[in-house]
């Protein structure tokens, strides 16, 4: 899947993406694969015992997504610094997978001393099912545990017939290859964005329907959501609308556009809770619906420097976004094993959770 995970955003941390390296960041890992760390024991040859996440994992969780993605990150792209130093901000995946899917996330463990060596977060839903991060532990990798890691949820989706569905980042090979080899094919390109929104907002005018987007929090309007996505994206995502709506885990705005007859447009979720900054998922019609959310939902984070996707083949949104002042800071792929459901219309993907 996708690189996650934002960094807590704050004086001495940056968020994942951001293009500044954290002056605090130590280089506490080696470059190379071949790189070893002092404080971790040695991993056994056997393969991994599989057993679900805990809710008493959660520290050793965040700690493992922190400590593979610096890892993996630094020693191939010198770029270990975006997620900051602390693993603290990458518990919010957890808790949020925990409550969103309880029961789906699975661990890899060390068969000798029982310690994590991986895991992998899975979505079921009617239509699909979609994987979210998959880590391993670096001392770990290249032994399979990813691999083992994804199976069972493999076989769930054969034994159901339904298509298996991820966001992998374009930057991470070894994650593109996993995927790869495993049958997973390329069908949408994301640019990842990211603006710090200023204090006064945005620069210009708001873009024509921008007046019209509005906040919704009763979830009550979960299935209406839903039934958008399903009819413009072939996705039925239910599950997730209703727990972004009912707000209990995260932080979560859920922004909606009609059109004069009240019909929906478009809507864009955004989590601004401080260890995930980031806008998405979100399905619009056309890319006219796409600028009047984006720009609300930016509105509503000034200060703050939200990531969010845009398809590339959506060139004129994309211009908009650089005129507000949009960087590029990564490009993501959506992938899918077995068919891909008709599309129309726009999506923004997420890390969190993902959405294939
Ligand atoms: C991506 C990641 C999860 C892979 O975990 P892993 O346990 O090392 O992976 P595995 O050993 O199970 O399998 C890797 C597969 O990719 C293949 N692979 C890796 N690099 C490859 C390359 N450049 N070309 C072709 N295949 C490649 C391996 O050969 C292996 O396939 P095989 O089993 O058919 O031989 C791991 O590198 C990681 O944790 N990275 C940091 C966190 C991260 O980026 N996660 C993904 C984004 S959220």
């Amino acid at each position: 899947m996708h690189a996650p995970a934002p960094a807590r955003l704050g004086r001495q941390q940056t968020h994942l993406l951001s293009r500044r390296p954290l002056q605090t960041a130590q280089p506490i890992w080696r470059h190379g694969h071949q790189r070893t760390h002092r404080l971790i024991p040695p991993v056994s040859s056997l393969p991994p015992t599989l057993r679900p996440l805990l809710a008493s994992d959660h520290a050793a969780t965040a700690q493992l997504l922190h400590r593979s993605l610096v890892d993996w990150y630094q020693s191939r792209l010198n770029q270990g610094a975006r997620f900051g130093a602390s693993a603290d901000p990458f518990r919010l995946f957890p808790e949020v997978y925990a409550a969103l899917d309880p029961g789906e996330a699975l661990a890899a463990c060390d068969p000798t001393s029982g310690d994590l060596l991986g895991v992998c977060f899975v979505h079921p839903r009617p239509t699909h099912i979609a994987l979210g991060i998959v880590a391993t532990a670096p001392e770990a990798q290249g032994r399979g545990v990813a691999r083992a890691l994804l199976a069972p949820a493999l076989a769930l989706a054969r034994r159901t017939q339904r298509p298996v569905r991820l966001v992998s980042s374009l930057l991470n090979l070894d994650s593109f290859s996993l995927y790869s080899r495993l049958g997973f094919v390329p069908h949408t390109i994301y640019q990842d964005l990211t603006l710090t929104v200023p204090a006064a907002g945005l620069p210009g005018s708001p873009p024509p329907g921008a007046a019209r987007v509005r906040l919704v929090t009763d979830p009550v309007e979960a299935p209406r959501l839903a039934a958008f996505e399903l009819a413009w994206q072939g996705l039925d995502r239910t599950t997730d609308y209703t727990f972004f709506l009912r707000n209990s885990v995260g932080d979560w705005r859920t922004w909606v556009l009609e059109n004069a007859a009240g019909e929906l447009e478009g809507f864009l979720v955004a989590s601004h809770h401080p260890s995930c900054v980031m806008l998405g998922p979100g399905v619009t019609r056309d890319e006219t619906a796409a600028a009047a959310l984006l720009w609300r939902a930016l509105d509503a984070q000034r200060g703050a420097s939200p990531v969010f996707l845009v398809p590339c083949t959506a060139a004129g949104l994309v211009h908009q976004c650089y005129a507000w002042g949009a960087r590029n800071v990564e490009l993501h792929a959506a992938q899918a094993l077995g068919p891909v459901a008709p599309a129309r219309g726009l999506t923004f993907p997420t890390f969190l959770p993902e959405t294939g």
